[in-house]
């Protein structure tokens, strides 16, 4: 069993041991991986690790806010406002691996930028047992990465053999809010694999609100202990509705409430009618642009979490 106390200690030492005097870099995401992490080599290191938050556009209403609050002054903090990049790159895109290929690419392009700006030696990562032991064999557990311009990183992985329930309770001992340490896994590229058409300013709003609305009522409930995650995803089907007493013509945004342990396999569980009901009523009416509400009842397999 895990001592977090103890985890805390031996991770910080070894982070030391490793890193030294020189610079390091971690991208902050804001999840509960990448915050362990930062906190630990913030601990480790001081200020010689820079944390550089990205936010490209894709993010969760008051998301970016929230990260901002929690680390502004807990680490040497870098949050670059990247959206314009991002959304002019994936103007027109609507086939989602070329999208996911997009944001990918451009995400290395502003964060090498900045690990330019402060020569770090070191790429600090919040890799956890799951991510790797699938390719055991496969990856070492001393390695470098080359970024494009052919500057060189030296992994640090402090993490790498702790499960997510154990990350949990690290980030619980070094005191990182609640809301952060229980928060709901969020893919990478964001909105961006749940608004199914070309992404725009305006239909990621529309998603960004719908999402807003599942995840307060969900938590209000205290539903969000029981899944894995819950979401809006704004489909690019437009249904006939009929708001006040006049036609409408709007979206289809389909909810997503899935149980899990490990995102390899989920369910659909039953939930609560009423939650449902209030969900749908409050996006249909709250968000102008919305006249349908689905619920999602596929597992996976067939289908994936994601619809993109
Ligand atoms: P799927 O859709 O493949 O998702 O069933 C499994 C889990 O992975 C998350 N996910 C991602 N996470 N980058 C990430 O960091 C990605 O590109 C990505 N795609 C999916 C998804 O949210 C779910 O928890």
């Amino acid at each position: 069993m895990l001592r977090p106390k103890e985890f805390i200690e031996g991770a910080i030492n070894k982070i030391k041991d490793e890193i030294g005097d020189e610079k390091a870099i971690i991208a902050l995401s804001g999840g509960v991986d990448s915050s362990v992490c930062s906190v630990l080599a913030q601990e480790a290191i001081g200020d010689n690790l820079t944390a550089i938050f990205v936010n490209h556009g894709l993010l969760r209403e008051g998301e970016a806010e929230q990260v901002c609050g929690v680390f502004e002054e807990r680490l040497n903090f870098k949050y670059i406002d990247a959206s314009d990049e991002f959304l002019s790159e994936l103007e027109g895109v609507k086939d989602p691996e070329e999208k996911r290929k997009i944001i990918g690419r451009v995400f290395i392009e502003v964060f090498e930028r900045e690990a330019q700006k402060v020569e770090a030696k070191y790429l600090v990562q919040g890799t956890i047992a799951p991510d790797w032991i699938e390719t055991e064999g496969k990856i070492k557990s001393h390695h470098n990465i080359a970024l494009p311009s052919g500057m060189v990183l030296n992994l640090v992985e402090p993490i790498r053999d702790l499960y997510k329930d154990e990350v949990r309770e690290v980030g619980s001992e070094l005191g990182l809010p609640e809301k952060l340490i229980q928060r709901q896994p969020f893919p990478g590229p964001g909105l961006g694999v749940r608004v199914i058409e070309a992404l725009t300013r305006e239909n990621l709003a529309i998603c960004r609100a719908a999402d807003a609305i599942v995840r307060e009522e969900v938590e209000k409930a205290a539903l969000n202990k029981q899944l894995w995650q819950y979401f809006a995803v704004l489909t690019d089907t437009k249904v006939t509705g009929v708001k006040g007493d006049k036609r409408d013509f709007g979206y289809l945004v389909v909810i997503r409430l899935i149980s899990s342990v490990d995102a390899m396999t989920a369910t659909v569980p039953e939930m609560p009618w009423d939650v449902i009901r209030t969900i749908s009523k409050r996006i249909t009416s709250e968000v102008s642009e919305v006249t349908h509400v689905a619920l999602s009842i596929s597992d996976k397999p067939p289908s994936t979490i994601e619809f993109a």
